[in-house]
This record gives structure tokens, C-alpha cells and sequence, in this order.
């Protein structure tokens, strides 16, 4: 059976990290790539990785390169190429920087690998996503963002705290851009298929969504330098192993909403059946109308983004 070739842009916390998963999980051969400025750091990162498969015992081809040669025919790009957040910045505030690298690193993709399924992270995310569709002209389906299984992976971790329940048995779910206006859905959560609001209290909930929300920034906050990573890159091979191995998952994922709850043409968190080729479908979930409301909300938000974007590049 042919390999899959999994390339990821930006070999920076996010991305190295993405890769080790990719490799850990034998999801195929995978290309750890970033500018030539960063010398032979991807390769460093990359052999270092492979010689920890002798010990945790996976089996994977890995490359370090700054020459998208290397990444040609690849399956699934994943690009977490640019700057991550400071203290006290926004993921907006990454706007101008990462649209230009977003734009350069899409061209090469376009020429390179033209058949890929492209999963963008690098932030503020809902914009990129947008600005990656544009500038490869790949068909919209395969051109999607990691934010969602994220945020719900946070909004889960934090149920299964608060209960004291194993994380395997609670399923989250959440709509929205990928900023402090997303909507996590208690509606649509669950621990061991009974509803999250009959195991926690209306205002206890209330708190655990708005923890929710600040997610990132909470980490950024103890961090004190760069942003989330592990998580992030568990969340993207996540999504890169339901292309890969066709399996149809129902997750939410940053995707380009037309006639879909009414978006109009922009990229915004919603629930997708991702498998081969990419989005194969957007669900539609009836909103109760606060949930619609918080969800205009947060779609505003990503347009506001966009149109900025279009007035920067
Ligand atoms: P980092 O600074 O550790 O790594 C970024 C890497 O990108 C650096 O190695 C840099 O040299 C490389 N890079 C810059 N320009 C490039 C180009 N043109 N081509 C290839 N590589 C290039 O940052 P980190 O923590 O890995 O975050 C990466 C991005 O992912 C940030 O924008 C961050 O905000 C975003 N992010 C998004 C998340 C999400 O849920 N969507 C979660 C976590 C991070
Ligand atoms: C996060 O949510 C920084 O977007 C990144 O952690």
C-alpha cells in the first residue's frame, strides 16, 4: 500500500510537535519544513525524532528541509508557519505578519503539492484559512482550519475536571471563529451520552464555557512565551488521520460556509464530516436563538478580520 506523505509548514512549537505526533501515530512519511533563515533546524528536529522511533517503537520516514521539493505530492499539508502570540496580544494582533507568510507559504503549496488537503493553523486562523483558499485556488473542501477540535478538546478536559470523569467519555462540541467569541455548545455536550446540563449546574457551566472561550490566552499566561502547542498539534493530526484514513469523523473544524447558517463566503467553526479529499459535508445544527445570536456574534468577528486582511495584502 502507498505511504501517505504528510508535509508540515513551520517546524516551530506547534509544528515539530504536529510531526512527532504524525510519526508516533504512523500516519505516513512526514516533511518537517521551514525557511531557509532557520538553517538546518528542521533537519536537526527531524532526525531527533527519528531516532526516537526505536524506542517508542514507530516506524516513519522523516525529513527536515527548507525546499518545498521535498514536501511534492504530499497528501495533506498542515501549516503552522508564523508567529504565535505574546502576553497580552491577541491572536488578531497576528493579522499583517502571518497573512503575508500564509500567502507565500500557499503559493509554494499550490506549485508543490496540488492535490493536497491543506489544514491551516497559524492564527488568527478563521482569516488565514481564508487567505490559504485564496491564494492556492484549491476547491474549498480541501482547504480547512484546526480550531475547533482544539477548543472542544479544552471545553471536554474541563467537564471531565469538574466531574472527575475520564476524558474519553465526554464528547464537546462548539461553533464560531477561533477567538474569544466562539461558541461552545453545552446543548450539544455530553458525559457517557447524558446531557453535560443535568451533571452540572446552569452557572458552574456558564463558567467552564467562558474558561473555555480564554483557553488560549490562559495559556499564553503561563507560558509566558509563545502559545499553546501540544494540544494545537495533537488537534491537527487529528484531522490530518481522518483524510488520510478516509474515516469520516464528525468534529468541528474551521470550514468555508456559504449558504450554510448563512455565513456568506467565510471560513467560521462549524460541525464537518472530514475524511478523503477533505470536507465532505457541513451539518447544520437548529440554534436556539441565543446560541444563533452568540454565533452572529463571532462570525462578525471573523468578517471584521477578513476585510482588514483585504485592506493589508
Ligand atoms: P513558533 O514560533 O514556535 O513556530 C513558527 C515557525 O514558523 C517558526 O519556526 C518560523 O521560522 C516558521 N515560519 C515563519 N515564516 C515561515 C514561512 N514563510 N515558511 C515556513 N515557516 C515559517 O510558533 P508556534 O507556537 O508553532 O505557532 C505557530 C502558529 O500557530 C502561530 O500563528 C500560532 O498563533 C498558531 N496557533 C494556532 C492554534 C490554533 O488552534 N489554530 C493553536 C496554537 C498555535
Ligand atoms: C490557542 O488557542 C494560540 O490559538 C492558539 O492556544
Amino acid at each position: 500500500m502507498k505511504r501517505a506523505k504528510i508535509s508540515v509548514i513551520g517546524a516551530g512549537n506547534v509544528g515539530a510537535t504536529a510531526a512527532l505526533w504524525a510519526a508516533a501515530a504512523e500516519l505516513g512519511d512526514v516533511v518537517l519544513l521551514d525557511i531557509p533563515e532557520a538553517g538546518d533546524m528542521p533537519k536537526g528536529k527531524a532526525l531527533d525524532m527519528a531516532q526516537a522511533g526505536p524506542i517508542m517503537k514507530y516506524d516513519a520516514r522523516l525529513t527536515g528541509t527548507s525546499d518545498y521539493a521535498d514536501t511534492a505530492g504530499s497528501d495533506v499539508v498542515i501549516v503552522t508557519a508564523g508567529i504565535p502570540r505574546k502576553p497580552g496580544m491577541s491572536r488578531d494582533d497576528l493579522l499583517a505578519t502571518n497573512a503575508k507568510i500564509i500567502s507565500a507559504v500557499g503559493e509554494q503549496i499550490a506549485k508543490t503539492s496540488p492535490d493536497a488537503v491543506v489544514i491551516v493553523v497559524s492564527n488568527p486562523l478563521d482569516a488565514m484559512a481564508q487567505r490559504m483558499l485564496q491564494v492556492t485556488g484549491f476547491p474549498k473542501e480541501r482547504v480547512v482550519g484546526q480550531a475547533g477540535v482544539l477548543d472542544t478538546a479544552r471545553f471536554a478536559a474541563f467537564i471531565a475536571m469538574e466531574l472527575g470523569v475520564s476524558v474519553e467519555d465526554v464528547t464537546a462540541m462548539l461553533l464560531g471563529g477561533h477567538g474569544d467569541t466562539m461558541v461552545p455548545l453545552a446543548s450539544c455536550s455530553s458525559v457517557g451520552g447524558i446531557p453535560v446540563s443535568q451533571l452540572i449546574a446552569k452557572e458552574r457551566l456558564d463558567e467552564i464555557v467562558a474558561r473555555t472561550r480564554t483557553g488560549g490566552g490562559e495559556i499564553v499566561k503561563l507560558l509566558q512565551r509563545g502559545s499553546a502547542y501540544y494540544a494545537p498539534s495533537a488537534a491537527a493530526v487529528q484531522m490530518a488521520e481522518a483524510v488520510i484514513k478516509d474515516k469520516r469523523r464528525l468534529i468541528p473544524c474551521a470550514a468555508y460556509c456559504e449558504s450554510e447558517y448563512g455565513v456568506g463566503g467565510y471560513y467560521v467553526g462549524v460541525p464537518v464530516i472530514l475524511g478523503d479529499g477533505g470536507v465532505r459535508k457541513i451539518i447544520e445544527l437548529r440554534l436556539t436563538d441565543e446560541e444563533q445570536a452568540m454565533f452572529n456574534n463571532s462570525v462578525d468577528a471573523v468578517k471584521g478580520l477578513v476585510s482588514t486582511m483585504a485592506t493589508l495584502v
